[in-house]
């Protein structure tokens, strides 16, 4: 049959397949040592292009709190530690917490998903790196402070990676998992960012997420567990749920979710329509089209949606392209926040009110689960809400499909908005929220070749905005533009006897626009993303017996906090050229900036602006 492999992965197939499996299949193996292993460094570093991680100039107190070997893991319990936060650091005010992971691995495996929760609340998703015979290591780095209040309780950590580990998949993945906690600076000794006062107004109430909640609570999957804590969603009729209550005295609650998508759906945006496969009578290509959306609801109600960026794992199109350079959000995948404000006034009754989630078009298998963030009045013990509108329309989808045999192009555009208002009265007055999502989305493909050509051109838009008025203050607001470009051409060539070459290139973008409104002005954070990546593969059944992978990547990050810019490129395992400063775009003046230091970063927890002498003497 003609019909060829469109995308490889070696991710995460519950079983390895056999090396004679039908191509149809995601090839699962990838045979590292046959590419350069004589001249491989002893150990190759990898890692994702991202900014650095804002620390305050002061020297942190380190837990190293898991050290695990990952060895056959796949559909065992999580890996349990117990989380204690520090005790013997001089200092208990932290203005930065940080989150390490630190991996090594050798031999040959697949990419892994896994996930790291504390009491049950996902602080990482991420995905291994696939190591070689000579060994690989990589680090990542969170910001996870805005977890704080959930860091400063004794807690269970739980870490699932799925691992199979036999003959053939011999990579055993080493991990050290550790909390750095950084000490606030002193308040006058610091910037002015750090030295503005903040008070307990509006802009608090809107700012709320940078300095934390005062309440985390999971919506995941409760332990004991054999495998992770992530609810599984396996179709498009799956409704997985969890039930929750929160304190009666909320003021403020965002729900933060986290997605990665596998197996069928590991490339879902390269799905074709069930019109195509029925008419070619295809069994193995996975179908249901390329839309794809998280639906998230309270009590039953639609309150918000996800239309989620294309993370591409290490393993995914064409492995050699993410060596060293990992796919954009592959080690530290994004999480995405939902207003949950105007429906507070549905769950203050101090009863149990249910959250759902599913995925329109769902092929086996997602995993999603989420963290709700609630801020406490704590000069009340009771607030009260109400509900005043909220409109979720499902999404407009419109499909054309244009075929002959296994040719043809489709064409796939959604659109869709999600808005809610609803006030609540607080300590801090009677505020109105409303929130408005508003998505566009648009798909062409294209098939030739009898089915052994596909390009994709896709592009998401995924903007959210956030209104927060109070009588007697101006009005505060959040607003997120979100653009996730795709390109992807991907060419294959029977070469008989079992053999194929594959052509793979590739652009993925990740591009956010933050713009906030308050007293001060408006101020604006910028994210322009953007990976090449050309590929060349010879897949003798499947198996990777040669080929060469280069990737590019331009990251722009501009903020009132830091500029970082860092231009690199690698190709067959090595990097060419890397630039990185911490100029700011043309467009981003400092002078721009300076107007909005007050309002960004967001200024340390009120509470731990205190001055803590003690700590800055032992400051590196
Ligand atoms: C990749 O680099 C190795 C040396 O590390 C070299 O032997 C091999 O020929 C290179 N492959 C290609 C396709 O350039
Ligand atoms: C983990 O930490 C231990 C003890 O500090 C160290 O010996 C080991 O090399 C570390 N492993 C990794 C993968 O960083
Ligand atoms: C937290 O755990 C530590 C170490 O086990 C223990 O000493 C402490 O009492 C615990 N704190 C609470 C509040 O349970
Ligand atoms: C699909 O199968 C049906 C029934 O077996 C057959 O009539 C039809 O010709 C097949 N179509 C293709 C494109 O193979
Ligand atoms: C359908 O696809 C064919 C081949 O690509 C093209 O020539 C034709 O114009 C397309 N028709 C429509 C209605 O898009
Ligand atoms: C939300 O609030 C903003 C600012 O007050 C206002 O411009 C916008 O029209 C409101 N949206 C709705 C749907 O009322
Ligand atoms: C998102 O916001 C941008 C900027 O205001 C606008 O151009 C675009 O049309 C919006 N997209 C959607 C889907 O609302
Ligand atoms: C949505 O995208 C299409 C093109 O893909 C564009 O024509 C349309 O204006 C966009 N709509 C919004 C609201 O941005
Ligand atoms: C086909 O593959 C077999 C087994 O790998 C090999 O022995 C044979 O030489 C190959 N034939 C050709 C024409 O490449
Ligand atoms: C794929 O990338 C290579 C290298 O940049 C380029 O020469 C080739 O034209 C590209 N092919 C397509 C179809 O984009
Ligand atoms: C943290 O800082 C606050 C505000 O300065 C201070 O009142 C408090 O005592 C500090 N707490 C600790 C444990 O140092």
């Amino acid at each position: 049959m003609a019909l060829s492999l469109l995308i490889f992965s070696l991710f995460l197939l519950h079983q390895p397949l056999s090396t004679t499996a039908n191509i149809h299949h995601r090839p699962t193996l990838f045979r590292s040592q046959l590419i350069s292993d004589s001249t491989d460094p002893p150990l190759t570093n990898y890692f994702e292009v991202t900014k650095p991680i804002k620390l305050p100039d002061t020297k942190p107190c380190s837990n190293l709190v898991l050290n695990h070997e990952f060895g056959y893991t796949y559909g065992k319990p999580p890996v349990l530690a117990n989380y204690t936060p520090p005790s013997n650091c001089p200092s208990h005010n932290f203005s930065k917490i940080v989150l390490q992971w630190t991996a090594t691995c050798k031999g040959r495996q697949f990419d892994r998903i896994f996930g790291i929760w504390l009491g049950g609340v996902e602080l990482l998703r991420s995905c291994t790196a696939e190591p070689r015979r000579t060994g690989i290591d990589w680090t990542v780095k969170k910001d996870v402070s805005k977890y704080y209040s959930l860091l400063m309780t004794n807690q269970t950590l739980a870490v699932y990676l799925g691992n199979l580990v036999d003959a053939t998949y011999t990579g055993v993945y080493s991990v050290n998992l550790t909390f750095h906690f950084y000490p606030a600076q002193e308040v006058h000794s610091s910037n002015s960012v750090n030295g503005y006062s903040y008070e307990s107004n509006l802009g608090d109430w809107v700012n709320g997420f940078g300095p934390g909640a005062d309440l985390i609570l999971p919506i995941s999957r409760n332990l004991p567990l054999n495998d992770g804590l992530w609810f599984e969603i396996q179709n498009s009729d799956d409704l997985q749920s969890k039930m929750f209550d929160i304190p009666q005295n909320a003021y403020r609650a965002v729900l933060e979710v986290y997605v990665s998508f596998h197996e069928k759906d590991e490339f879902w945006y390269t799905n074709v329509p069930d019109e195509y496969i029925d008419a070619n009578n295809l069994t193995d290509l996975p179908g249901n089209g390329a839309f794809r959306e998280v639906v998230v609801s309270l009590d039953g109600m639609t309150v918000g949606a996800v239309w989620p960026f294309t993370v591409i794992y290490t393993g995914g199109v064409n492995p050699l392209l993410w060596r060293p350079i990992s796919g954009i959000g592959s080690f530290d995948l994004p999480s995405y926040d939902i207003e949950i404000t105007p429906f507070l006034g549905m769950i203050l009754d101090g009863k149990t009110h249910k959250f759902g989630f599913s995925v329109t078009n769902a092929l086996n298998v997602w995993y999603i689960d989420a963290n709700l963030h609630v801020w406490l009045d704590k000069k009340s013990v009771k607030t009260e809400g109400k509900l005043l509108r909220h409109n979720s329309l499902p999404p407009v989808i419109t499909s054309v499909t244009n075929f002959t045999g296994l040719n043809g192009n489709f064409l796939t555009t959604a659109t869709r908005s999600v808005s809610s208002i609803g006030w609540v009265r607080s300590s801090h007055g009677k505020i109105t929220t409303n929130s408005t999502q508003s998505f566009n989305y648009s798909n062409f493909m294209v098939m030739g070749k009898d089915g052994n050509l596909q390009i994709v051109n896709q592009i998401i838009d995924f903007n959210d905005t956030v209104y927060a008025n109070a009588p007697s203050s101006p009005t505060y607001s959040i607003k997120s533009f979100k653009r996730f470009p795709l390109y992807l051409y991907s060419d294959n060539v029977d070469q008989g006897n079992k053999t194929y070459s594959s052509v793979a290139n590739l652009t993925l973008g990740f591009n956010e626009e933050r713009v906030r409104a308050g007293d001060f002005g408006f101020l604006v954070s910028s994210l322009k993303n953007l990976q090449d990546g050309q590929g060349v593969m010879l897949v003798k059944g499947n198996l990777v017996v040669s080929g060469l992978g280069s990737t590019q990547q331009a990251y722009q990050y501009d903020g009132s906090e830091l500029c970082y810019f860092r231009n690199v490129k690698s190709s067959n395992y090595t990097v060419l050229y890397d630039k990185e400063g911490n100029s700011c775009s043309k467009k981003f003046q400092p002078h721009q900036r300076s107007g909005f230091a007050k309002w960004w970063p967001f200024p340390a927890r009120r509470a731990f602006l205190g001055s803590d002498i003690r700590n800055n003497k032992n400051r590196h």
